[in-house]
């Protein structure tokens, strides 16, 4: 099945509440867990969330790393008003700064980062290179990189079939956004053929669930 891209920033107000009400507790705990995995349980300066959405991560990250400092960029101002909350009831608005911004137009420092991480952003982008060119720009040298994103199914059978299993009781709306968001996904070797283009072969690239994998690797 060919990609079907989707809208790129998620601007709607029911579409940002519906996914930041929802529950993405596993994916995103496991996404904090291998970065904890592959870059040990120590990490000091400040941390690049791309497409924060509502925050959830840049929360976690923070809690699971407390001498970080985050910086969460997102181009949408109801995702990011979703997560200007969530920060300040969690207690950590001195630690996780918000931006709107959307890659690759605004300006971000450059080879600043300690560390970048993005979860679900890049099957939202219409050229994916921008990723991971954004990530070579504003990345210290040998900072450690973590993406993780889902992987397209092979037809839209198995992507609604996904959509049931893990989004069954969700709102349709967010339902909508997964299904459409699966078919929108790369394969792990279209994203090997991003990272050679990017001159970034050697970030690993590693399959970690039914529908997600991930990019690891330092800069
Ligand atoms: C599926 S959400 C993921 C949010 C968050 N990373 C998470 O894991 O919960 C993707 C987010 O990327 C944002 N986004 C899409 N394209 C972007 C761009 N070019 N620059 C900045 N943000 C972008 C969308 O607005 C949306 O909030």
């Amino acid at each position: 099945m060919e990609r079907i891209p989707e809208p790129e920033l998620m601007l709607s107000e029911e579409q940002a509440r519906a996914y930041a009400t929802a529950d993405f507790s596993a994916p995103h705990q496991m996404f904090v867990d291998l970065f904890r995995k592959h870059f040990g349980p120590h990490l000091t300066g400040t941390v690049l969330d791309l497409g924060c959405g509502p925050a959830d991560i840049s929360v976690r990250f923070a809690k699971a790393y407390p001498q970080c400092i985050i910086h969460g960029l997102d181009g949408s101002p109801a995702m990011l008003k979703y997560g200007i909350k969530r920060v300040a009831a969690e207690g950590l608005s001195q630690r996780i700064k918000l931006i709107l911004g959307k890659i690759p137009e605004f300006s971000l420092p450059s080879h600043y980062y300690h560390a970048v991480i993005v979860n679900s952003l890049l099957h939202h982008l219409p050229e994916p290179l921008i990723l991971w060119e954004t990530i070579k720009k504003t990345a210290r040298k040998g900072a450690p990189v973590l993406v993780m994103d889902l992987i397209r199914p092979q037809d839209q059978r198995e992507a609604r079939e996904i959509v049931e299993k893990y989004a069954a009781g969700e709102p349709d709306i967010l339902k909508r956004d997964f299904y459409h968001s699966l078919l929108a996904a790369f394969r792990p070797e279209e994203v090997r053929e991003q990272l050679k283009r990017a001159a970034l072969e050697h970030f690993q690239i590693e399959i970690v669930s039914d529908r997600h994998f991930i990019v690891y690797g330092h800069l």
